[in-house]
């Protein structure tokens, strides 16, 4: 155990404000004379981005050769827990053995809406789900001695303008859908570091955002690492550090550190500030350093992971009998991606991959043959078309490998649409009208629009796979292994019906996040608006039936949890896995509310025939909201439902529960609180009843509350204390009375 605090109190204040930006692009600074290290930060997160010389954080310049492995837009359809901890392990290995410290990711904002240039480096548009995987991954990463940085803390979910655009959040929006895959990693995998976005939130930049970065990360949910700026997304270096990041990088330029030294002396800035945030990143380096050891990074091994956790990934969006394919089958591949898969997407994240070969060169057993028909680059002519379906007509079935282009998707900007490339659509189109018997493997960071989904026989969804694409796509294609992954994110069927549609991206300064906590399923599913393929969604080569679902109580406080069981049966002939997912509905009306959310999953894996029970355990925030005057969630009393489906559009099977909270709203009393809310406190109610009574004799109080004719009833309960003192014609004296009555009923006096 190192006394940080001794250390400190042994450096200059010059050598404290350095420690607080980094050496240069990659390095933090050391501090020789008391043996503190230098220590290496690399991107990922899905691969190591290990940059020797040429540094930039846009994957520009090459970084040494690494395993690619899926980004986070495919791992996020794998539904596995465990498939991400052991994808974290393998990174956190490779890191230790190049003597990476902290490796940059994951990557947890929400899909706001599809067309985000960074979503395939981000989970889902379900925050459970992102930070339920997130979570594992950062144990898995830092269970090898080597650090993560979650990113980017918070609301940044676009690229157009990403430095300098304010998003505009409500409170509730962002405890409810865009901080809890921080919240979740922060509070039960203590991840090493936290790096703030670029963007601003509700006008202040996130790097000087003392509630985001103190008050909610460290004061509320326990973060205990430091907090490192996203790449020059510094704005004023003395207000940050006052607002708790500890870390500005890159590093290599001196004026922020003397602005802080500056400031201290000036008084402007408390030296207690710098010491805690100096003391902060000593922490984690020298842990970092402490447990050091020597370790192997044989990419021949992690290749073959790559290839593995590919196939857990891969989403079965349609199949009519057209897969898996057989040996025997004359097929044919068509589209140069067969060759040259699309696997990672670009930018920061962009990994200098070790081996990457395409699914036509692990097919050449199986007799398959190949013509290119448009390029990898999205290009094709009416030649190549031609040619490849003159070739389709001796084939039994083809497979058009398709997708988007690297140009299409990548970090630093953001898609205008959803299609693919129109020689791919065109020539899908043309392969139907001629006969062929389709499939489609699409190579994709995130949702495209599929004109042709009701012609082609299969579609199997690869996303951004990895380096082991190739191979796994050939398995699955012929059912050496399973399908099992399920969309992490909607696909919608144009973007114009997604709900962030009108306000994205936002005018020259602000984005508004007008939908509020309607963002993708949590939408469409609302609205009953028609779907693509929807959250959750993934289809098999067998079949799994649910019965039995049981509850262990059908009344419960918001202060107990609840067991939840149900049993799963793979009625179908081949062994596979199954997605068990868990939606809550709340049906108390108290507040405007998604017509489901995912609150639990679990993946399994079932032999043919066989069953297995799965249990989930929920608790209150498993059916609360944010509730802005509360400050706090709150799970209002009444019936919720709890549904085990298979995606969040399936109908599923059900049982109902009874939640009593234990918490009360606060009422203000003023000149617009209603009758309705005055009726719903006992205390406040009494005080109402009361007044009635002695006013309106004829009309007591206690019918008031009860009328039954609908419009008698809107008209008292929604009068307003205002319209009530008409009403009743009181005066001033008396109605100021009443308030003080009110108020001093529900103070208990
Ligand atoms: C990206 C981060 C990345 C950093 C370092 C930034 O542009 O937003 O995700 O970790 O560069 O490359």
């Amino acid at each position: 155990m190192h006394d940080l605090k001794k250390l400190i109190a042994q450096l200059t204040l010059e050598e404290k404000a350095g420690l607080c930006s980094g050496l240069d692009f990659w390095h933090t600074k050391g501090a020789e004379r008391l043996n503190v290290p230098s220590v290496m930060v690399s991107d990922g997160p899905h691969g190591l981005r290990k940059q020797e010389e040429g540094a930039d954080h846009l994957g520009i310049h090459d970084s040494i050769q690494a395993v690619c492995f899926p980004a986070a837009c495919a791992t996020s359809a794998s539904f596995d827990r465990t498939l991400l901890y052991e994808t974290g392990e393998t990174l956190g290995q490779e890191c230790m053995a190049e003597n990476v410290a902290v490796l940059l990711g994951p990557a947890v904002n929400m899909k706001r809406s599809p067309v985000c240039g960074r979503n395939f480096e981000y989970f889902s548009e379900d925050p459970y789900l992102a930070g339920e995987l997130a979570c594992a991954f950062t144990k898995g990463v830092q269970s090898k001695g080597v650090g993560v940085s979650v990113k980017h803390f918070a609301a940044n979910n676009q690229e157009t303008r990403r430095m300098s655009v304010s998003s505009q959040v409500s409170e509730r929006a962002l405890r409810e859908i865009y901080f809890p895959a921080f919240e979740k990693v922060v509070k039960e995998a203590q991840p090493k570091t936290v790096m703030c976005s670029y963007n601003k939130i509700n006008g202040v930049y996130a790097s000087e955002n003392e509630w985001l970065l103190t008050k909610i990360l460290r004061d509320e949910w326990g973060f205990e690492g430091f907090v490192v700026s996203d790449w020059y997304a510094v704005s004023d270096r003395v207000k940050a550090l006052k607002a708790g990041l500890d870390l500005e990088m890159p590093g290599g330029d001196r004026e922020n550190d003397e602005k802080i030294v500056a400031a201290v002396r000036a008084g402007e800035l408390s030296e207690s500030v710098l010491d805690e945030a100096v003391e902060r990143i000593l922490k984690v380096v020298l842990d970092y350093i402490d447990n050091r050891r020597t370790a192997k990074f044989d990419r021949q091994a992690d290749h073959q992971k790559a290839v593995k956790i590919a196939e857990e990934c891969a989403v079965l969006l349609k199949n009519e009998g057209a897969l898996p394919l057989k040996r025997g089958e004359k097929v044919l591949f068509i589209g140069e991606l067969a060759q040259k898969p699309r696997y990672q997407g670009g930018g920061s994240s962009h990994v200098n991959a070790y081996s990457a070969e395409g699914a036509y060169c692990f097919a050449e057993g199986y007799g398959v043959s190949y013509i290119k028909g448009f390029g990898a680059d999205g290009g094709g002519t009416n030649e190549e078309r031609a040619e490849a379906i003159h070739a389709a007509k001796n084939a039994d079935k083809v497979i058009v490998f398709a997708g988007l282009p690297d140009s299409y998707e990548s970090e630093g900007y953001d898609r205008t649409h959803i299609d693919l490339p129109e020689c791919q659509n065109l020539l899908i189109k043309e392969l139907v009208e001629s006969g062929a018997n389709v499939t489609v493997v699409l190579h994709n960071g995130s949702p495209v629009a599929m004109p042709w989904i009701k012609d082609v026989n299969a579609v199997l969804e690869v996303y951004l796979c990895g380096e082991g694409v190739g191979e796994a796509t050939v398995n699955l294609l012929y059912g050496n292994a399973n399908p099992s992954g399920r969309l992490a994110e909607t696909f919608p069927l144009k973007l114009e019906d997604n709900p962030a549609y009108l306000n994205f991206p936002g005018d020259k300064k602000k984005v508004d996040y007008a939908e509020g906590v309607f963002i993708g399923y949590r939408y469409y599913d609302s609205k009953k608006q028609r779907v693509l393929f929807p959250f959750g969604y993934g289809l098999s080569y067998t079949q799994c039936a649910y019965e039995n679902l049981t509850v262990s109580k059908s009344e419960m406080r918001d202060t107990e949890t609840l067991e939840v069981s149900v049993d799963v049966k793979n009625v179908g002939q081949r062994d596979g896995k199954e997605v068990v997912q868990l939606y809550v509905s709340d049906h108390t009306g108290s507040a405007v509310r998604p017509v489901r959310e995912l609150k639990a999953f679990e993946k399994i894996a079932l032999e043919a025939g066989e069953k297995k029970t799965v249990c989930f355990t929920l608790d209150k925030r498993s059916f609360a909201y944010w509730n802005e005057d509360l400050s706090d969630w709150y799970c209002a009393s009444g019936e919720y439902e709890i549904t085990i489906a298979k995606h969040s559009r399936d109908v599923g099977i059900s049982e109902k529960i009874t939640v009593h909270s234990t918490a009360r709203l606060p009422l203000s009393i003023d000149d617009n609180t209603t009758v309705e809310q005055l009726f719903a406190y006992p205390e406040t109610r009494a005080v109402m009843q009361g007044l009635l009574k002695k006013t309106r004799p004829h009309d007591d109080g206690e019918k008031m509350g009860k009328k039954d004719d609908a419009m008698m009833r809107a008209a008292y309960m929604q009068a307003p204390l205002r319209t009530v003192k008409l009403a009743l014609n009181l005066s001033a004296e008396q109605y100021n009375g009443l308030l003080g009555m009110l108020r001093g009923s529900l103070e208990g006096k």
